[in-house]
């Protein structure tokens, strides 16, 4: 008997020791698997664009707000590019992380969700300030939210700025000038902006974000620099923005009529974005303190524009004339006499190399698009985007919370 309860006790213990051993075997078959993925991943080290090297005494630290929108994206590519540390503080209201990915993870780069209607403190030498939506279907989206960004959001950027010492661009527009009854359009104009009407949030808000930096460069002696922004184009501005250049590139390449919002004899000027990124660097590192205009003086009717792009893209579908926008201004074309005198700076990359090389970013996104390639990352204005007009009303008043 008890040999018999021996012999049942000597079994367990053996078949025990088989199972542990087997566990054993199993859990140094996932450590060798484990071991083998973190060699891989040590390997792939992420690779970023080339920066210059520079004495950490040299170089500066800027704050770009809006950095991960369209002009402020590229603005970061080039100061990345000139060996600064650049800091982006961006709400991600209408830019997206994909417009500066490739920096994440630099050593010289930070990003920072970060709405500019709240006070930041960091240390910095220079804010580039961006922050605010900018065409039109963006900026009337939440017309009261435009004007605290750019009158709070301002404000706080511009007590950053007398904190720190900085010196501070910011980013005003040709708006200010509103539906011009001089042309072309000098800085010394004032403009004919309407107070109420529906572009006034931005335009009106622009002005007293441009008022506000003379005062605090009177009364504070912050630096600052304001750089008036006539229409700027190229890769990464928002597909659906609303804007002529990107509808009509959308428009014709998805094989679709052109449409005009009245008769096409309306004026624009168009400046391709990395003229534009030359101007600002150009600005924020000169002596001048009154406003600059930068934009490409060239000027195209909307009617002439289009025309350009679908002949560019090789389709004959019809262009369709409808109702004239409110407030949409007849004739915009900037003067540019002061950048050049003061910043030797004009625009150089003409208009059908600035199309074609924004075509081939449209082309690129909508396939994307069209694979299921898109990294699924959005802003939150291009949730509504490759939608018709009515299902992007449809969605947004179904699910859009309004955020004042
Ligand atoms: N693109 C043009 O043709 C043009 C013309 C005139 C002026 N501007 C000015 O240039 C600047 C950049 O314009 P863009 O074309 O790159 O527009 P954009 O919409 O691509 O970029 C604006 C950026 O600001 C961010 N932003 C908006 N509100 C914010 C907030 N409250 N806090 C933090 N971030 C916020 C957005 O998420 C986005 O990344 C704007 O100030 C605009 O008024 C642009």
């Amino acid at each position: 008997m008890n040999f018999c309860i021996y012999l049942i006790v000597f079994a367990f213990i053996q078949l025990e020791t088989i199972k542990s051993e087997e566990t054993i075997q199993d859990l140094k078959t996932k450590i060798d698997e484990l071991k083998s993925k973190l060699e891989e991943l040590e390997k792939s080290h992420k690779v970023y664009p080339k920066v210059k090297f520079f004495p950490l005494n040299d170089q500066k630290r800027i704050l770009i707000t809006g950095g991960a929108g369209f002009v402020g994206s590229h603005l970061v590519d080039r100061l990345m590019r000139e060996g600064h540390r650049v800091t982006v503080a961006d709400n991600f209201f209408t830019g997206t992380k994909s417009n500066i990915e490739h920096w994440i993870g630099h050593p010289n780069f930070e990003l920072i969700n970060h709405d500019i209607v709240n006070p930041l403190y960091i240390e910095v030498d220079e804010i580039y300030h961006l922050a605010s939506p900018a065409s039109p279907p963006h900026y009337m989206y939440n017309p009261i939210k435009t004007i605290k960004t750019n009158t709070i959001g301002t404000i706080n950027m511009l007590g950053l700025a007398r904190r720190v010492k900085a010196r501070l661009l910011f980013t005003s527009t040709s708006e200010v000038y509103g539906d011009p009854e001089v042309h072309p359009q000098p800085e010394t104009y004032w403009g004919n902006v309407n107070p109420i009407g529906p572009r006034a949030c931005y335009d009106e808000s622009k002005r007293v974000a441009e008022a506000m930096c003379y005062a605090y460069a009177k009364q504070e002696r912050v630096q600052v620099r304001i750089a008036r922004i006539f229409n700027t184009y190229g890769p990464r501005m928002n597909l659906n923005d609303g804007r002529v250049v990107s509808n009509f590139i959308l428009q014709s390449l998805r094989n679709e009529n052109i449409t005009l919002y009245g008769d096409g004899s309306q004026t624009r000027s168009f400046q391709y974005i990395d003229d534009l990124v030359n101007g600002l660097v150009s600005l924020m590192n000169s002596n001048y303190t009154k406003p600059v205009n930068l934009g490409n003086p060239d000027e195209y009717t909307v009617h002439q524009l289009a025309t350009i792009i679908r002949d560019m893209i090789g389709n004959r579908n019809e262009i369709i004339m409808k109702e004239k926008m409110e407030d949409d201004p007849q004739r915009r074309k900037p003067d540019i006499t002061i950048a050049k005198e003061h910043l030797n700076w004009e625009p150089k990359v003409t208009l059908t190399d600035g199309i074609q090389r924004t075509v081939e970013y449209f082309r690129r996104e909508l396939n994307k698009n069209k694979n299921n390639q898109h990294n699924g990352e959005t802003s939150n204005m291009h949730n509504f985007y490759y939608l018709s007009a009515n299902e992007e009303v449809e969605v947004k008043n179904k699910n859009y919370k309004i955020e004042l």
